[in-house]
């Protein structure tokens, strides 16, 4: 039997181990605040430097209202202004009165809606697959994609600029190599040196790079593909809307045979003018996907007004290829404007334009130079870009105005006039620098490398 004063004691004891964990767990609440992004994010609030989370009061689209002012955007992935047609909104009402605002469950069990299959035979028809599988976003695509086909006995090869969501995928997968970017000769010395290794090697790009705006080599990479047996997996986040024939994207634009390509993902969250994503592909491979892929089983279903406006965006573009042809033009025109002003756009060759700045810090007072000018751009800045490469990143829609975009110009004038113009080959040496770096490790320890593996955008 436990005396009073042990009893005591047993009360001491457990109140100073008490304050011990909490002094522990604030401990450990407070080192978040020490965190290097936090720091730097609080520097640059004390500087009016800070240009994340801006909030939109009101947008038609193109112009957003930021504090009462309007700003032309042009840091969006609208690319064919479909946000605010009146076709697409009447699609979303209706489904939303049809089926409800949300499918509250998985589609594995509850939330499997008939207007998801019709989405996905639309889209697999679109794309020219057998099929394919409509996810909740296209962050969840490529973690459940890839992480499903690239298992413990495959390996991965990747291109270094390619999305965070690639990365995070192949990091719950099997092997990665990462390849310098666009670089074939490597990416084949790579595959040739270790496919024999494993059972299945998947090469894994963006078809439109979605910070500098390349397309990727898809050709070259059919070729290596044929060559060494390996699979292919596209994400055509920012090529589906923009290029090929009615926006079917970079497969098309390149008029590769598309079951050349096993895996073609994309996302409702730029052309299609709301949230989710797809993969399409065999319909053995997608089957196989559906009944393993954990991002897709073990989160909800995209609402039915997602569903629909994406149904209205495959719609609307298959029959009318306007949207796209505006935006190549206005694409045009802006690449056109900052050549003429000297700008360095390193290699875009779609709707998405950087701009280069090299200096991260300078990055940051173009941006909120631009917002204080009335435009609305982002900046892309390290680990996202090599150090010393930060860049300003433009995109364009088929709903900007030349007037709009006249506008624009017309501020990175000023922004010249203010800032000066760097070019990236004046970078060289840092460039070089960065990439001796890289070449100095092996493969396998660039897997784990951090830089340009953030992508904020
Ligand atoms: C190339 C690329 N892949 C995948 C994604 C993820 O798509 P989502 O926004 O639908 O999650 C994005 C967009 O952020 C992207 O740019």
């Amino acid at each position: 039997m436990l005396t009073n004063d042990r009893l005591i004691d047993d009360n001491l004891t457990n109140n100073k181990l008490a304050n011990l964990a909490n002094e522990k767990l604030l401990n450990s609440l407070g080192s978040f605040v020490k965190d290097r992004y936090i720091q730097k994010a609080a520097l640059l609030k004390s500087q009016n430097l800070y240009p994340y989370f801006r909030s939109i009061e009101e947008t038609d689209a193109i112009n957003v209202i930021i504090g009462n002012k309007k700003h032309v955007m042009i840091g969006s992935n609208n690319y064919l202004g479909l946000t605010h047609h009146p076709y697409v909104q009447e699609m979303a009402i209706k489904a939303t009165e049809r089926y409800g605002t949300g499918c509250t469950g998985s589609r594995f069990l509850n939330g499997n809606f008939a207007i998801h299959e019709e989405l996905e035979e639309k889209l697999a028809k679109f794309i020219g697959h057998e099929a394919s599988l409509v996810y909740a976003t296209g962050m969840q695509v490529n973690l459940g994609t890839l992480s499903s086909i690239v298992g413990p006995r495959d390996c991965a090869f990747s291109d270094m600029e390619n999305h965070a969501s690639i990365i995070d995928g192949l990091r719950l997968g099997g092997k990665t190599y990462k390849y310098k970017h666009n670089n074939m000769a490597e990416l084949e010395d790579l595959v040739s040196t270790y496919k024999d290794r494993y059972e299945k090697i998947v090469i894994v790009t963006d078809g439109v790079f979605s910070m500098t705006g390349g397309i990727a080599n898809l050709p070259e990479i059919v070729r290596i593909a044929k060559k060494h047996g390996a699979l292919i997996y596209v994400d055509d986040a920012h090529g589906l809307g923009v290029l090929g024939n009615h926006g079917r994207g970079t497969v098309s634009h390149y008029g590769i045979n598309t079951q050349d390509v096993h895996f073609n993902m994309s996302t409702f969250s730029k052309s299609f003018a709301s949230i989710g994503g797809f993969v399409s592909g065999s319909k053995e491979a997608i089957d196989y996907v559906r009944h393993v892929s954990r991002s897709f089983i073990f989160s909800a279903a995209l609402p039915p007004s997602a569903v629909a406006t994406a149904l209205a965006c495959i719609d609307l573009i298959s029959k009318d290829d306007s949207f796209q042809k505006r935006l190549e033009s206005n694409a045009r025109f802006m690449r056109e404007g900052f050549l003429n002003l000297g700008f360095d756009i390193l290699n875009s060759e779609t709707p998405i334009i950087p701009i280069f700045v090299g200096d991260d810090v300078k990055a940051m007072k173009i941006t909120m130079f631009l917002h204080h000018h009335g435009v609305f751009a982002t900046p892309v800045i390290a680990p996202a870009t090599a150090p010393g490469m930060a860049l300003l990143r433009t995109s364009y829609s088929a709903a900007h105005e030349k007037s709009d975009l006249q506008f624009c110009l017309e501020i990175f004038e000023k922004v010249k006039k203010e800032f000066g113009i760097n070019k990236a080959d004046e970078e060289d040496e840092t460039h070089e620098m960065h990439e001796m770096h890289e070449t100095h490790e092996t493969h396998e320890t660039l897997e784990r490398h951090e830089t340009y593996e953030t992508k904020y955008c």
